[in-house]
């Protein structure tokens, strides 16, 4: 929604020619058959990721190597002809462009040099190495010119919560306590790390959007853990500003934001930041996210774990899903990412009955 002026020009193109399904329900225009992309989309579940993953010594490496994106990014679109194709790589890429030490270790996650005061968060740049990000920018390059013409190309980054919360603790956590801990008992030094991160993913995704990103994702995958006076500064308010920062520098930019988990929070949510659709997660009520405010298109927001069951169960929570969103415009997604053990012909199943076809 960038208030009324933005709006009105971000309405303009929709009468000269017909816009990718993805933009137009971004734009707030609901679609007969709800376009669809999957967060996560790109992975292991695919053989031919796993086949591809073994051409690089490290998940950075891969990340990092233009060629190898855009064919992990191109993988589940020729498969399953999604809406969007959403640019690979990771989160976790600005902490390590920020000199952050950043590492996978494989099948258990991120690892990083963990920040404990004053003196770790010293050793960050003030900005990004943006010639460490070159690589990203390439690759977005790169699809823009192959991808079919009907599909939108996301980028994205972490929210500054979510990324802070990986840059504290060194790794992932079942609940964050280590970054929650910090910002308990310093707060003003917490406060520096995500003024960084607000200013750094503003560019980086500003940067994404110049080099061919038509939509960006906001990922904020742990802001549920956070009691509500914590979600308002270190969720909303970031996020916040970090939107305010982009639309000033790619005004026309469809952003969407994934506060997972925020639940009831929703509702603080979304009038502050100014976004264009909402990711719900997999526990969030489509009916309460359609009483917010504006034009706000919806995601979401299958279960990931009734793909992975597969059969008529998923039907039912396919159905359900599609029934519950109108009248907004909505994005059909799932309420977190892929599973690795999905089976792809559940996913197969997914796409034909999203588009109409029951018979499978
Ligand atoms: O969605 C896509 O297909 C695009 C690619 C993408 C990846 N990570 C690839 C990836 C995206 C959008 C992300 C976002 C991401 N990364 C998030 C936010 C979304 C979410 O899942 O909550 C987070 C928290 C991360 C950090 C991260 N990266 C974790 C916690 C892990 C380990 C967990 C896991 O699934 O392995 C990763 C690694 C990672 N990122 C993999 C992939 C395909 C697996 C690495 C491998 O192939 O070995």
């Amino acid at each position: 929604m960038g208030g009324l002026l933005a709006e009105s020009a971000r309405a303009e193109p929709s009468r000269t020619k017909a816009r990718k399904p993805l933009l137009a329900a971004l734009a707030g225009e609901p679609q007969r058959t709800p376009p669809i992309w999957l967060m996560r989309q790109a992975g292991r579940y695919l053989p031919e990721y796993r086949e591809l993953r073994a051409k690089a010594a490290t998940f950075l490496d891969f990340c990092y190597d233009p060629a190898l994106a855009v064919e992990a990014t191109l993988q589940p679109i020729r498969r399953f002809g999604f809406d969007a194709a959403i640019l690979f790589s990771d989160i976790l890429v600005l902490p390590d462009a920020l000199g952050q030490q950043v590492g996978f270790e494989t099948g258990d996650g991120p690892r990083l040099d963990p920040i404990h005061d004053a003196k770790g968060l010293s050793h960050l740049r003030d900005e990004p190495d943006w010639s460490r990000l070159a690589p990203v920018f390439e690759a977005l390059d790169r699809l823009k010119t192959v991808l079919p013409k009907d599909v939108a190309l996301i980028g994205f980054c972490g929210a500054p919560w979510t990324v802070a919360s990986y840059m504290i603790a060194g790794r992932g956590t079942p609940d964050q306590a280590p970054a929650r801990l910090f910002a308990y008992r310093s707060p003003d030094l917490f406060q520096a790390l995500i003024d960084r991160l607000v200013d750094a993913s503003a560019d980086y995704l500003a940067r994404q959007l110049a080099a061919g990103a038509e939509a960006v994702q906001i990922f904020d995958s742990w802001a549920g853990v956070l009691p509500p006076a914590e979600f308002e500064r270190w969720c909303v308010k970031p996020i916040a500003t970090l939107t305010a920062r982009l639309r000033a520098k790619a005004p026309d930019a469809p952003i969407i934001a994934f506060p997972r988990g925020a639940g009831t929070q929703l509702a603080k949510f979304a009038p502050l930041a100014e976004i264009d659709a909402i990711g719900l997660d997999t526990a969030a009520e489509p009916r309460a996210a359609a009483a917010l405010p504006g034009r706000l298109a919806l995601q979401g927001n299958l279960d990931p774990i009734a793909l992975l069951a597969g059969g008529s169960r998923l039907d039912a929570e396919i159905d359900r899903v599609l029934d519950g969103f109108a009248p907004r415009a909505h994005i059909f997604n799932l309420g977190h990412g892929v599973l690795p053990d999905t089976p792809v012909g559940h996913v197969e199943r997914l796409v034909a009955r999203v588009r109409g076809d029951k018979s499978r």
